[in-house]
């Protein structure tokens, strides 16, 4: 097909990527949206389903099934949301090497087929993933970005006005690090309209929020079940994408290779950066006091025992 306009592949046409493809398509954010799944079947019946979705609408976007890698050439982002759930009998670890094997195969197709792209990950463990898809595809980091501050920064929102019950869409909640039970949510960073926190909750009403946010993925999953959160996971996917195609240079919390920042190098994590079409083209450096560098050190350990459990297995054959 000939390229025309902006192209976006979603590879993992799962709960996050089909609803990624699908905000995509209905807000026109893109000529293009090309989805790829192992399953082909299943891609082809949400690529028709979201095409005819988009007639409805009358927008202009295509959306179509990758059936071969080479499908995915001059894709200008790829989202990876490929990734296995973890299944009875598999441990942590044993999710960790399926997952990370899912996107060395997925980035070696990127490299060979989609160059130019820039890479927004989602599979978990999140700030892993990145690592592996940053390491193995060889692109600059600034093209290689993970998506969870936005997510965890919204969960936080959402409980703050859930204590509050006012200033919905006025609430700006701040969430750095790793993806995981050791994320850092920053009251001291968050504002109701401009008012901090402080001035508006107790800090024991503070530190429930934080509890909250810390296990909001966790909270969705006793509720389903059968699967994890979807809706705000690929709303925040597309905002990132949206960012990038419309070079806006928003500020976002999102996860990327540190390289001395924050004093920490070989490693991902989630710190705000300005996003534009460049990819992650500014990282910031914020001034943490003693107890949020405690709690950033920490959620940083957790992301390096986990590439080092890869290291040992000798994932990363070139090294
Ligand atoms: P899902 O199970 O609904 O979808 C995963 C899809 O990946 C399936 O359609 C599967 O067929 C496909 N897949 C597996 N291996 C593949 C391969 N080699 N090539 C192409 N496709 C392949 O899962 P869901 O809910 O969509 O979640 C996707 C991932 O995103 C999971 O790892 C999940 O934990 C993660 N996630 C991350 C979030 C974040 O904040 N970063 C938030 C929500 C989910
Ligand atoms: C979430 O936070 C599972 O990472 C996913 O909902």
């Amino acid at each position: 097909m000939i390229k025309r306009g902006k192209k976006v592949t979603v590879i993992g046409a799962g709960n996050v990527g089909a609803t990624v493809a699908y905000i995509l398509a209905m807000n026109g954010a893109c000529h293009h949206v090309v989805l790829r799944d192992r399953d082909i079947e299943t891609a082809k019946g949400k690529a028709l389903d979201m095409s005819q979705a988009a007639n409805a609408a009358r927008m202009h976007t295509i959306v179509s099934v990758a059936e071969e890698p080479e499908d995915i050439a001059d894709s200008d982002i790829i989202v990876i949301t490929a990734g296995s759930p973890r299944l009875p009998g598999m441990s942590r670890d044993d999710l960790l090497m399926i997952n990370a094997e899912i996107t060395k195969e997925v980035v070696a197709d990127i490299k060979v087929h989609a160059p130019d792209a820039i890479i927004v990950m989602v599979s978990n463990p999140l700030d892993v993933m990145t690592y592996v898809a940053f390491k193995e595809s060889g692109f600059p980091r600034e093209r290689v970005i993970g998506m969870a501050g936005i997510l965890d920064s919204a969960r936080m929102a959402h409980f703050i006005h859930e204590k509050i019950g006012y200033g919905a869409g006025q609430i700006r909640a701040s969430v750095m690090g790793g993806h995981g039970d050791d994320m850092v949510p920053l009251p001291k960073f968050s504002t109701v309209a401009g008012v901090p926190l402080s001035d508006i909750l107790t800090a024991e009403e503070i530190a429930e929020v934080v509890e909250r946010t810390k296990h909001g993925g966790a909270e969705i999953v006793g509720y389903l079940k059968t699967g994890s959160a979807y809706y705000a996971p690929a709303k925040s996917t597309s905002m990132m994408v949206e960012a990038i195609l419309k070079d806006t240079k928003l500020i976002y919390p999102c996860a990327v290779y540190l390289d001395g920042e924050y004093g920490y190098s070989d490693v991902v994590t989630g710190v705000p950066i300005v996003l534009g079409a460049g990819g992650a083209e500014k990282i910031f450096k914020l001034t943490l006091n003693e107890d949020q560098e405690a709690r950033f050190a920490k959620s940083v350990a957790s992301v390096t025992k986990m590439i080092q459990v890869l290291k040992n297995k000798n994932f990363f054959k070139g090294e």
